[in-house]
C-alpha cells in the first residue's frame, strides 16, 4: 500500500516537474504584454515591478521617448539632481503620494507636465490595460523608492465583468508598417506618398530631405506648431488628435519613416 501511494506521488512530483520545465522552456517574448489574467488576483508587487519592468523596455514603447536624449526626462537616472523617478515622484505634486501621481502621469499626462518638457506624452491607458498600468507604477516605485502598488490597486481597476463593461481603449489596428498606418490614419486624403494621395498639404515623398525627425513629429503631434510655406490657406485642417489614436510604437515608426524619406 504505502509503495503504491509513493510510486503515484513520484508520478504526479515528476508530471509537475515537466511541466514546470516546460513552462520555463517557453521563451521570454510570450510574456512581453502580460495578459490581464497573470496579473489579477493574488499578484504580488516583485510580479508586478518585474511585469512592468518588461512592458518599460518593451511593449510599453517607453524608450521611445525616455533614456533616449533629451526628449524626456530620465526616469531610471537622476534628473538635474531629483534623483531618480521613485525616488522624485512624491514630490512633484503637493500632497499628491507617489503611487497617485506616477498613475495619472501615465493616463492623464497633461495633468502636470515637468518644466522644461514639451506635453508630447500619449496616455497610455489607449493601449495599455489597468492592470499594466499598475505593473508600469510599481516598476517605477522601484526605481529608488518604496513599491506601494498591491493586487488590491489591480482589482480595484479591472472593470466589472458583471456588467460587461466594453474594454476603455477603442478597437484598433496594432500595425507599424508606416504606410498602412499613413493608409489608415487618413494621411493620404490630404498628403501624397508615391503613387498615392492627393496634394492638398505638403507631399511627403521627399520630407526628410528638408524635415528633421523632430519638426516631424512636432507636425503630427501638434499642427498649428508650424506652418509650411505656401500652405498657409489650409493650415489648421490637419487633425489634431493623432497624438491619441497612435501609439507610441506606431508614432515612432511613422516618423522614422518619414525622416528617412530624402
Ligand atoms: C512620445 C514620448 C513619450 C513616451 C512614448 C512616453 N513618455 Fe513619459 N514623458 C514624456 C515627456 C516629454 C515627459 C515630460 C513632460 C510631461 O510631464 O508630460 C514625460 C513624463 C513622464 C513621467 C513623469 C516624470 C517626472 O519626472 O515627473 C513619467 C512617470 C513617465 N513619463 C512615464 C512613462 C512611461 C512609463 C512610459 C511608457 C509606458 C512613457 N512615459 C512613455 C514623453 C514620453
Ligand atoms: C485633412 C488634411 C490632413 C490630414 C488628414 C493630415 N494632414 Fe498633415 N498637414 C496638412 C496640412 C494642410 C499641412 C500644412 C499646413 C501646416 O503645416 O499646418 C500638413 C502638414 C504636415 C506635416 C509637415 C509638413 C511640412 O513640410 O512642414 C507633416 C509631417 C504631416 N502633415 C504629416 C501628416 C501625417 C503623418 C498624417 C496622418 C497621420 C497627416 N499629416 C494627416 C493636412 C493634413
Amino acid at each position: 500500500m504505502g509503495a503504491t501511494n509513493l510510486r503515484i506521488a513520484a508520478v504526479v512530483l515528476g508530471t509537475i516537474g515537466l511541466y514546470t520545465v516546460v513552462c520555463n522552456a517557453i521563451p521570454q517574448v510570450e510574456s512581453e504584454v502580460p495578459r490581464e489574467m497573470n496579473l489579477s488576483g493574488d499578484v504580488t508587487p516583485e510580479q508586478l515591478v518585474s511585469a512592468g519592468e518588461e512592458l518599460f523596455n518593451g511593449a510599453g514603447g517607453c524608450t521611445a521617448c525616455h533614456g533616449l536624449g533629451t526628449r524626456a526626462p530620465n526616469l531610471l537616472t537622476d534628473e538635474h539632481g531629483q534623483g531618480t523617478i521613485g525616488a522624485r515622484c512624491g514630490t512633484r505634486k503637493p500632497g499628491m503620494t507617489c503611487k497617485d501621481y506616477l498613475h495619472e502621469s501615465l493616463v492623464k499626462p497633461t495633468a502636470y507636465v515637468v518644466p522644461g518638457y514639451q506635453p508630447i506624452m500619449p496616455d497610455m491607458s489607449r493601449t495599455l490595460s489597468p492592470a499594466q498600468i499598475w505593473a508600469l507604477v510599481a516598476f517605477l516605485e522601484s526605481q529608488g523608492g518604496e513599491v506601494t502598488v498591491s493586487a488590491a490597486d489591480v482589482k480595484a481597476a479591472a472593470p466589472a465583468p458583471a456588467q460587461g463593461v466594453a474594454p476603455a481603449a477603442p478597437a484598433r489596428s496594432a500595425t507599424t508598417d508606416p504606410v498602412a498606418l499613413l493608409r489608415e490614419n487618413t494621411c493620404l486624403t490630404c498628403h501624397h506618398l508615391g503613387s498615392e494621395g492627393t496634394t492638398i498639404a505638403p507631399p511627403l515623398d521627399h520630407i526628410g530631405a528638408t524635415r528633421t525627425a523632430d519638426y516631424i513629429r512636432r507636425s503630427i503631434l501638434d499642427p498649428n506648431a508650424d506652418t509650411a510655406k505656401g500652405y498657409e490657406k489650409v493650415a489648421g485642417i490637419m487633425p489634431k488628435d493623432f497624438g491619441e489614436r497612435l501609439s507610441a510604437a506606431q508614432l515612432e515608426a511613422l516618423v522614422r519613416y518619414l525622416a528617412s524619406r530624402k
